[in-house]
């Protein structure tokens, strides 16, 4: 039996695989037939493994009969059609489109919508049908072939490569530029290099300034310009830059310094740089500002009682060394992620949904040719975890505003493709 598996399973993911060089090669193909293995088919979905396998009754949608089909168009016309459509293409914006949808997706849904598991705002969906009208109506919509009335189609690759992926604070940082440069690293005397710091520390860096445990009237002002979602942004653009060695690193003696760094080694780390998300890398740092830092810190300018305890008792020539050790020492770039472009967000998205979101999996909705301000509102949805997705919640709620636009922009234009499910003959175990 297990051998039997595993020879079908190769057969369904070649299958598979061929289907996927076509499509991409025939955009206008119009339907795609292929094979899956009832009950198999989730380990051919990578991620696929929190959505529940398919159900006998579940099935029966996947193969309907015409009688079944029938009953489905009545009940669609009776109950679904003055929204969805009676040829499953909504005529209302912000109405998903079914026509094609997949039928083990439609049935849950309108499952979780009875159980109260699933809200809409029109609560049209609450409670009145049966489990048999549910399912032959979901095999309806599912056997139907979809049409596309939206958006232009978009290439993922050839516009969204090139995107940048911090575009929802270039504005904000263009008042950083003038002092701080395009990348952060310190290029003036005096200024401190912001490369090399992890997102964190930016962040309480920034607060500081605010709540006044730090003095710089002119930091202030631009802190309490930005919320704390571009502050955080903010951190991880700069963190995700190559850190340079400043090069105003001072008159000190190095190996005075080093010495002297030893009680700094067990936060800052041995050699400057910092491990913990909260301390400050001080490698390659500008050794003017160092040594302001650390009279501010000394003087109370500063407010933080482990620096103060740190420089107590340092005089100002050892302020000096200390400084000049530590910007000779190389920066090392934090261990942060930069952010995903919109096209890396898609390909995310293929795993489950298909490729352009020609869902292959019966479980897993078609994106494609989707009304685009559903797809919006859908995504705004998971992200704050309102709709009951639970597969979805993981996904999107690391989604800025500006990637659900343009990730719901590219799949309501990709071409949506019905599926046509074919059973194997299959031994009973
Ligand atoms: C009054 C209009 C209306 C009626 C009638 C209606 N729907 Fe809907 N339906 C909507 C709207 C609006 C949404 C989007 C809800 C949301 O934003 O979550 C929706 C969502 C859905 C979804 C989820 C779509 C998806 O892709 O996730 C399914 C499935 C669905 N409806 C099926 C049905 C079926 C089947 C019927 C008939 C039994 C029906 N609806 C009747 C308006 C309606
Ligand atoms: C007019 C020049 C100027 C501009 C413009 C400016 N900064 Fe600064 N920034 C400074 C100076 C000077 C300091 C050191 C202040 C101090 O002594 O605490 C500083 C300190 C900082 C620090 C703390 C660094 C550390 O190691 O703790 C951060 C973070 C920072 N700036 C971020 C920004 C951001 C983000 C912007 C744009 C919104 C910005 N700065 C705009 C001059 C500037
Ligand atoms: C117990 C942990 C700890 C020790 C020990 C310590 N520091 Fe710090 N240091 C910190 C923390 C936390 C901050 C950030 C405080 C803030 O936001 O102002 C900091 C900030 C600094 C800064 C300012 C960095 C910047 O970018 O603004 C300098 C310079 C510095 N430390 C130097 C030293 C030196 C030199 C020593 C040893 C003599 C030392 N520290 C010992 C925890 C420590
Ligand atoms: C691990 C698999 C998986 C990944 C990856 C995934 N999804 Fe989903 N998605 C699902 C499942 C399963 C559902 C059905 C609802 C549920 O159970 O959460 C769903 C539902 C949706 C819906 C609602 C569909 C509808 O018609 O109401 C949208 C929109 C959606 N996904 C978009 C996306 C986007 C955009 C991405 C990429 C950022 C993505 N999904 C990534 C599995 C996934």
């Amino acid at each position: 039996m297990i051998s039997l598996y595993g020879i079908l399973a190769k057969v369904a993911a070649r299958n598979d695989a061929r289907e996927t060089i076509k499509m991409k090669k025939n955009r206008f193909f119009q339907q795609i037939v292929f094979t899956v293995l009832l009950g198999l088919a989730s380990t051919l979905v990578q991620g696929a493994g929190q959505t529940q396998p398919v159900q006998a009754e579940e099935r029966r949608a996947l193969f309907p009969s015409t009688k079944m089909i029938n009953q489905g168009r009545d009940v669609a016309a009776a109950a679904c059609a003055s929204c969805h459509g009676i040829d499953g293409v909504s005529v209302i914006k912000g109405t998903p489109h079914l026509a094609g949808q997949r039928a083990v997706y439609l049935y849950r849904t309108q499952q979780a919508y009875n159980e109260g598991k699933r809200f809409d705002e029109t609560n049209k969906h609450k409670g009145f049908l049966k489990d048999e009208a549910v399912l032959s109506v979901a095999a309806y919509y599912a056997s139907l072939t979809p049409t596309q009335i939206t958006v232009p189609m978009v290439e993922p690759d050839a516009d969204m490569s090139e995107e940048d992926a911090f575009v929802g604070i270039r504005e904000a940082m263009t008042r950083c530029i003038k002092c701080h440069g395009d990348t952060g690293n310190s290029d003036s005397s005096g200024m401190p290099s912001l490369t090399a710091q992890h997102p964190d520390y930016f962040v309480s860096s920034m607060m500081g300034y605010l709540d006044g445990s730090r003095s710089h009237n002119l930091m202030k002002r631009l802190a309490g310009k930005l919320d704390e979602v571009t502050l955080r942004d903010m951190g991880v653009f700069y963190a995700v830059q190559k850190p340079m060695r400043t090069e105003t690193q001072g008159q000190g003696d190095a190996n005075v310094g080093h010495r002297l760094s030893q009680p700094c080694a067990s936060c800052h780390g041995v050699d400057g740089n910092a491990h913990k998300a909260d301390m400050p890398t001080l490698a390659g740092q500008d050794s003017k500002y160092f040594i302001k830092a650390m009279k501010h810190y000394k003087d109370g300018k500063r407010l933080h009682q482990k620096m103060f305890e740190a420089v107590e008792n340092l005089s100002e020539q050892d302020m000096i060394d200390l400084a000049t050790f530590y910007a000779t020492q190389e920066p090392v770039q934090r261990n942060v992620r930069p952010p995903l472009k919109s096209s890396e967000w898609i390909a995310r998205c293929e795993r489950c949904h298909g490729i352009e979101g020609n869902s292959s999996d019966p479980r897993f909705p078609m994106l494609a040719g989707q009304d685009k301000d559903y797809l919006v509102k859908s995504l705004r949805l998971s992200a704050s975890g309102e709709n009951g997705h639970t597969t979805m919640l993981k996904m999107a709620d690391r989604l800025s505003a500006l990637d659900i636009e343009r990730i719901a922009t590219y799949f309501a234009s990709q071409p949506p493709r019905a599926v046509v499910y074919i059973s194997l003959p299959c031994e009973d175990e």
